[in-house]
Order: C-alpha cells, then sequence, then structure tokens
C-alpha cells in the first residue's frame, strides 16, 4: 500500500528517490520522507506529511541532501495518524539505522513493551519504528545479523529497505508478504515495492522471495535466503515503455487509461486467437481434470471480484458447472468446501493483494487447484498459482482501476471458451459467434467511448446528487457494481448496486423524487424484466439514466429520462461495453466535483494489509 524506493550508485540519491517516488505516490499519499547517508553529514533524514509535493519543495526536489545511498517512502497510513513523525523512514534511538516499511508488524505491540522495559524511547505511534529500534538492540557491528534476529523476531507482513550509518556503501532489502523488487544497473542499484519506480534507470529486474534479504552495493547485489546463504536471482526483462506510466496529456491517470482500454483488450486477447479457436499456451488443462472438476470457485476482491461476479453468469452457462465466487477476505474464515477436484480462479491485476493471496494458499493447502489472472509480471499470487495467464493491460496507475478490469474480463471470456471446447459444452456456432464478435469489441469499445462528452453533459446532471442506485440482472446487475463503486470510491457519493428484482425487498424505501437511478437493460433476454423494475421507480419519482443496446435503445427511451446505448454483441461480451460509460460518469461526477481522481481519499492501490 506505500511505495519503497531505495538507491546506491555514484550520483545524487535525493532526486532519483523523488522521481521513483512520484511513480509510487498512488500507492499511498498521506506522508512521504527521504533518509540519505552523505559523506561527512552522516544519515540525513526528512518527512513531512501530506503530497510528495511538500518533501520535494521542502529538499528542493531532493537536491537539498547530499549523498549517494538512501532510501524513500510515500506512506498510507495503518498503525499512527498521517503526520511527520509517523512518516517513514523511522529511525533507531541512536541514529544508526533507518528503516523504511510496507506491511504490518502483527506484534509490535509486545515488541514494543519489551523494548521499553529496556529503556528504549519510542517517537512515533508506527509498528515500523519497532524494527529501526529492535535492530539497534540487536546491533553489534554485524549488519546481517541484527536483521536476521529481527526477521526471527517479528510476525506480520513486510518489505523493508535498511539502512544503516555505520555500513554507508550498503543497502538491505527485506520481504514477506509484501512486494519488493530489485533494479539492476551498471554502477548502481535500486530497490522498489514496484517497478514503475525503477523502469527510468533499468529494465533488468528481480523480485525478492518471501524470507529473502538482499544487500546492494554500488556495483552487485547478493541475495540470501532465510538462513543468510547465498542465492541466485532470476533477472527479468521489463519490456514496456516509461511513457506507460505518464499521463500522456490526459488531465488523470483514470482518464487515460479508460481510452486505452480498446488497445488493452487487443493486447490481451488478439494474441490468444488464432484461426478462429482460442489458444491459451499458458495452460494446462485437459478434459479428464476439467471432467472431474466439482466447482470452480473465484477468489477476488474489490472490482477484481466483480470481474469473478460477471464471469460466474458466463462460466456456469458455458461450462454447466457451479461456479462460487467469493471475496477473498471471507473465504479464508469460511471454512471454505474445497477438494482436489475444486478450481480456484484468483483474480488479481497487482498480484499482490493479501487477502487474496491468503486465500489463494488457503485454497492451495486444501487441495484446490489455482489458475490466476494476473496483470503485474512476476507478482507473488502470479508465481504461486500452478497456472497463470496475464493481462497485458500495461501498468495501472489510477487508484480506481479500468483498464485492468476489462482485461480481467476479457480473460475470463477466453477461459470460458478454452474450457467449454475442452469439455465440449458448446456448439461449434455459438464457439464461432463468440469468437467472431471477440474481434469486433475493440472498435465497439471505440465507439462507446466517443460518447464521453454525452456522458459528461449527464453527469453534470447529477453530479450532487447524494445517492445513486444502479440496478440490473444477470450479467448487468455484475456490471452494475462495479459501476456504483466506481462512483462512490472516486466521487465520494453514496452509491448502492442492486439486483433489479431485489429492489422491492427493502431497498426501494430509499427511492423518492429525484433520486438518480442507473438502469442498466443491456441484456437483452431480461430487458422486459429489467423495464418493470425501472417502471417501480419512476413511479415513485426517480430520475432514470438507462443503458441498453443500440437495438433496445428506442424501447428504453420511452420510458427513462437519458439512454446511453452501446453497440450490440454477443450476450456474453457485454460486460465490457457497459462498463465503459459508467467508468466515464463516474469520472466525470468526480471531475465535476473537483475530487482528486487519481488519488482517492482514504485508498490506495494494491492492498497489502488485512
Ligand atoms: C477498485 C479497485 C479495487 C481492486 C481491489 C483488488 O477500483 O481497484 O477494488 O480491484 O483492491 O485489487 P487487485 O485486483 O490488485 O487484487
Amino acid at each position: 500500500m506505500c511505495g519503497i524506493v531505495g538507491f546506491i550508485g555514484a550520483e545524487e540519491a535525493g532526486p532519483i528517490l523523488l522521481d521513483g517516488l512520484s511513480r509510487l505516490e498512488y500507492r499511498g499519499y498521506d506522508s512521504a520522507g527521504l533518509a540519505i547517508y552523505g559523506a561527512g553529514q552522516g544519515l540525513q533524514v526528512v518527512k513531512a506529511k501530506g503530497r510528495l509535493k511538500v518533501l520535494s519543495d521542502l529538499t528542493q526536489g531532493g537536491a537539498a541532501i547530499h549523498g549517494s545511498v538512501g532510501l524513500g517512502h510515500t506512506r498510507w497510513a495503518t498503525h499512527g495518524e498521517p503526520s511527520d513523525v509517523n512518516s517513514h523512514p523511522q529511525v533507531s534511538g541512536d541514529g544508526r539505522f533507518a528503516v523504511v516499511h510496507n506491511g504490518i508488524i502483527e506484534n509490535y505491540v509486545e515488541i514494543k513493551e519489551f523494548l521499553e522495559r529496556k529503556g528504549v524511547r519510542f517517537v512515533s505511534q508506527t509498528d515500523t519504528e519497532v524494527v529501526a529500534q529492535l535492530l539497534e538492540y540487536y546491533y553489534t557491528g554485524d549488519l546481517l545479523g541484527a536483521v536476521s534476529k529481527v526477521l526471527h523476531r517479528i510476525d506480520g507482513a513486510y518489505a523493508f529497505g535498511i539502512i544503516c550509518a555505520d555500513c554507508p556503501d550498503k543497502l538491505v532489502a527485506v520481504r514477506k508478504d509484501s512486494p519488493l523488487i530489485l533494479g539492476h544497473g551498471e554502477g548502481f542499484n535500486l530497490l522498489a515495492s514496484d517497478v514503475t519506480a525503477v523502469i527510468k534507470y533499468t529494465r533488468e529486474v528481480s523480485y525478492l522471495d518471501d524470507g529473502e534479504v538482499a544487500v546492494l552495493t554500488t556495483d552487485g547485489v547478493q541475495v540470501y535466503d532465510a538462513y543468510l546463504q547465498p542465492t541466485e536471482k532470476e533477472l527479468c526483462h521489463v519490456d514496456w515503455e516509461i511513457s506507460a506510466a505518464e499521463k500522456g496529456g490526459y488531465e488523470h491517470f483514470m482518464a487515460k487509461e479508460i481510452m486505452e482500454q480498446p488497445e488493452a483488450f487487443r493486447k490481451t486477447v488478439f494474441p490468444r486467437l488464432k484461426d478462429g479457436r482460442v489458444v491459451l499456451d499458458d495452460l494446462h488443462f485437459d478434459q479428464a481434470y476439467l471432467r472431474g472438476m466439482d466447482k470452480l470457485y473465484v477468489i477476488a476482491c474489490g472490482s477484481s471480484y466483480h470481474v469473478g461476479m460477471a464471469a460466474k453468469y458466463n462460466l456456469e452457462k458455458l461450462l454447466r458447472k457451479p461456479v462460487e465466487v467469493t471475496l477473498a477476505s471471507e473465504f479464508r474464515y469460511c471454512d471454505p468446501i474445497v477438494t482436489e477436484n475444486t478450481l480456484t480462479l484468483v483474480i488479481s491485476q497487482s498480484g499482490e493483494t493479501i487477502d487474496t493471496l491468503a486465500a489463494m494458499r488457503e485454497a492451495r493447502r486444501l487441495g484446490a487447484r489455482v489458475l490466476s489472472v494476473v496483470n503485474v509480471v512476476g507478482s507473488t499470487i502470479a508465481r504461486e498459482s500452478d497456472d497463470v495467464i496475464y493481462t497485458w493491460a500495461g501498468p495501472e496507475i489510477a487508484v480506481a482501476t479500468t483498464k485492468a478490469y476489462s482485461t480481467q474480463l476479457a480473460v475470463t471470456y477466453l477461459v470460458g471458451l478454452y474450457f467449454a471446447d475442452l469439455l465440449g459444452t458448446i456448439s461449434p456456432e455459438e464457439y464461432e459467434a463468440v469468437v467472431s464478435e471477440l474481434l469486433l469489441l475493440p472498435t465497439k469499445l471505440e465507439a462507446v467511448l466517443e460518447q464521453r462528452e454525452r456522458i459528461q453533459y449527464m453527469a453534470s446532471l447529477y453530479f450532487n446528487h447524494p445517492s445513486i442506485f444502479f440496478i440490473g440482472r444477470n450479467l448487468d446487475y455484475a456490471v452494475g457494481l462495479e459501476g456504483s463503486l466506481k462512483l462512490k470510491e472516486i466521487s465520494y457519493i453514496h452509491s448502492e448496486a442492486y439486483a433489479a428484482g431485489e429492489l422491492k425487498h427493502g431497498t426501494i424505501s430509499l427511492i423518492e423524487p429525484g433520486t438518480l437511478v442507473v438502469a442498466l437493460a443491456s441484456y437483452t433476454p431480461l430487458f422486459e424484466k429489467l423495464m418493470s423494475n425501472v417502471v417501480e421507480v419512476k413511479s415513485r419519482g426517480a430520475d432514470v439514466l438507462g443503458l441498453t443496446v443500440e437495438s433496445r435503445g428506442d424501447d428504453m427511451a420511452k420510458t427513462v429520462d437519458h439512454t446511453i446505448r452501446v453497440p450490440d454483441t454477443h450476450p456474453m461480451l457485454l460486460p465490457s461495453l457497459d462498463v465503459l460509460p459508467l467508468q466515464l460518469f463516474a469520472y466525470y461526477v468526480a471531475l465535476q466535483r473537483g475530487c482528486d481522481i487519481d488519488k482517492p481519499r482514504n485508498l490506495a492501490k494494491s492492498v497489502t494489509v488485512e
């Protein structure tokens, strides 16, 4: 959730660290800090509550602090309110150690009390300070020895960057259940919580595994296992362009990423369609396994969970197998019924969401096979899955997901077709119909995005509504969940999504004259049923913004206040088209309200705490 960057080399570290932090700010943004070691100056620490700009102004873009080895951090507070003193780096009482940390130290209270009994004075409310103080407590001149003792003493999830004033030619990196990558350069090396922070400097990276400790110097990187035995790491080349992580003329990353969806869809789907067939070379399933599969369990959080909701409707129809979608945070604690014949489909953009990762590990422990759908190459979920299929959306920077959601959906279509074909549960005609529509879909997505000015106009009519409801049935319901989440997370308007038929079982009491209801009616088999629900809310005075396919647009327009039309397509693929107007609506509503769209309050990209 927070961002970590570390640099060691010949150049001034400050500007490089701040540049890295600026690319990580989407991961956390309530405070930030730097610790830089300079010859003759010792360990200098500057921290500031607020956005990175405050720190940048304070340090003249990093140039005011001299030294060529250092750490930077941008924080999303867990323990202790956002404040200068709670910002990272946290420093030991003797000023020898500075630590940046992502994650949570679960037993920090007990360790803090232990150290306090030994006379250690704490200045912050953070769990991270415990680590800095514990390093001081264990340090007897052997840096790695002290690190190792600390790791044996703490429980929880963490990624650390550590600098010690006694060893200014070294940076130490450690991880467990929180991502940390190493960037390998010529005459310099970097550590970071995300590749976006290093690709301006190097494209050669390696991924630390749980329990590993890395020591970075100017000339090299040595990685050790949990027993401090040297180990070799494979270098991976990151081949996307730095521009992929920049705004490219758009006001917000979210706007850019919304507009990138047709291309992201093409990149994810087209290489996997060959001569009219879905070819998933990455997967290793056969008919016998799928025939014996008792259940498909989809595990995910947030928007990725909403992809799972849409996938359930499609996959059950295609495979005639039960599909259960569960929130990862619930899965672990619900005593799930999982056998070795259960396939779990784990969906995660970041591949690091701790709830999803923990649920996936639990599923594996219970014997299930794991197929994951992940965007970030080399992420923990991808590495720990039996099979992984990547979404090729490119880096997603805005906190609110758009293009990752769309490409996840796209992958579920491919998996559905691939499994149904193996199982023989889809007719050749149906298979061909879906594949032909998949090929047309990017152009149709572009056509929907062309309507953005009209959607902006609609947003201008409703941006100050206190509460907005989304209703739909079947796939439209699944998309409504995502539309509602998009709206509330970036515009802070209260919103709920309902299965339209369920509304009259309680929630309809909230509908009053002027309430806005967004009615999704693109799933044509249920168009008439949905329209009955529209009439119910209209007769209670609601304003209705309707969303349907071209062929039903005129019918819908007779009843609703405004209609958004998306091109007709195969019903299974409708979520891809429907979600775009909802993303745009959320974006323009938030814009009108002056919200900080890319960095909504209280949120952070990649939730690595439980
Ligand atoms: C909402 C959003 C979140 C994520 C959720 C899971 O816009 O982005 O709800 O979908 O935190 O994240 P991943 O997919 O990285 O596991």
